[in-house]
């Protein structure tokens, strides 16, 4: 059979991890937490299923978790949106972010994103026939050159994909980029925004998550996404949702109905019950920057030169001073001579584009990233 992605193969994550298991590295590598969920989480979502909660849920979602999550969204971005119209529960941030393009991108329009990238927006976009503009970011600072992505926009383009807080770079939108986008938007009325927001309780430094949401000129053409599993460590539960105005949603559900049609009921209801306490999600930041901040001290002698984060749970190294080879070799090497496990990130930029660093996801107990620090500061 003909490949509809020839030039895919399995996820690095997937193979950082699998070689992490074969050589016993300490893995830094895939994003999730290697600490439990906590307790009171998983005896809601084991009451849930005792309750027979079992059967389909809702299509956008238990109305319950979607009310809970506008009052969220109300609190957070001071946006009001419907939770029987603008809200739906999605298996994780990813089929989210699959869908919404499938709504979105008609065969032949174009698509702009951000590189490094997080790997699941441009297969997408390639199944639904769409053309990947690519404006590539560069270290130290991967900052946005606004009039350069203007220049990236031609009658076809439909649509942009951001993800802030940004995973590989940590890095943050900041309200320069929020207005040049406004404007973009405004000057564009074809364009439409897919806003990957699923590392919105990780930022650090006292500086806030700019969501979309709170743009009423953003909010009003686009699409935001957001996962539990990352927000409460339960990456394996694959639930999050999307939020958009009523026209795009109605549209997003004719093909959510025929993708998953709903997802995981008795989650919901723990989800929905869980939310009550806010302190579950804004004590959040405190702790990813206690474990960012710690990381950072112990590895300060290092030759590996940390990329400050600003927000989500990584961050970015530069391994010049160690060695020039190319990030996959060094990698690899690392995993099988050192026992260490991080993600080489020119797989994430434009033609592999080589900037000699790596990620590390900093979402591990003390005793990963302090045995982790000891081989970095050997390095
Ligand atoms: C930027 C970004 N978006 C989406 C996802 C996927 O989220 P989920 O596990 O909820 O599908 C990830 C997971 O690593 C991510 O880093």
């Amino acid at each position: 059979m003909k490949s509809k992605l020839p030039h895919v193969g399995t996820t690095i994550f997937t193979r950082m991890s699998a070689l992490a298991h074969q050589h016993d590295a300490i893995n830094l590598s895939q994003g999730f937490p290697n600490f439990p969920a906590d307790k009171k989480l998983t005896a809601l979502a084991a009451q849930a299923l005792r309750d027979d909660h079992n059967q389909y849920a809702p299509l956008g979602g238990k109305f319950s978790l979607r009310k809970i999550l506008s009052e969220k969204v109300a609190r957070l971005y001071d946006r009001n949106i419907d939770p029987e119209t603008d809200i739906t529960l999605t298996a994780g941030a990813t089929q989210a972010v699959f869908t919404a393009v499938a709504t979105m991108v008609h065969p032949g329009d174009e698509v702009i994103m951000f590189k490094p990238a997080y790997d699941c927006y441009e297969p997408a976009i390639d199944l639904n026939r769409g053309i990947t503009r690519v404006f590539q970011m560069k270290p130290p600072q991967y900052a946005i050159d606004w009039n350069a992505v203007e220049d990236l926009i031609s009658e076809k383009t439909k649509l942009i994909v951001l993800n802030s807080p940004h995973n590989p770079t940590g890095k943050l939108l900041h309200q320069a980029d929020i207005d040049a986008l406004i404007q973009l938007v405004d000057k564009y009325p074809q364009l439409y925004i897919l806003s990957d927001e699923v590392y919105e309780h990780m930022t650090f430094d006292e500086r806030p998550h700019l969501s979309v949401l709170q743009f009423p000129k953003l909010a009003a053409r686009s699409m935001a996404c957001f996962s539990f599993g990352k927000t409460f460590h339960v990456t394996g539960w694959k639930l999050g949702y999307i939020i958009a105005p009523e026209a795009l949603m109605n549209e997003f559900r004719k093909v959510h109905q025929y993708n998953v049609f709903c997802v995981n009921h008795p989650f919901q209801v723990a989800l929905a019950e869980y939310l009550k306490d806010a302190d579950n999600y804004l004590n959040l930041p405190a702790f990813y920057q206690k474990k960012r901040d710690h990381f950072l001290s112990i590895t300060s002698r290092s030759r590996l030169k940390m990329l400050p984060s600003e927000g989500s749970y990584f961050q970015l190294a530069d391994y010049s001073e160690i060695s020039n080879e190319k990030d996959d070799a060094f990698t690899l090497r690392l995993i099988r001579e050192k026992g260490l496990a991080l993600i080489p990130v020119s797989g994430f930029n434009q033609n592999a584009e080589q900037h000699h660093n790596v990620r590390i996801c900093f979402a591990k107990t003390d005793e990963t990233l302090e045995a982790a620090a000891e081989i970095i500061n050997r390095l």
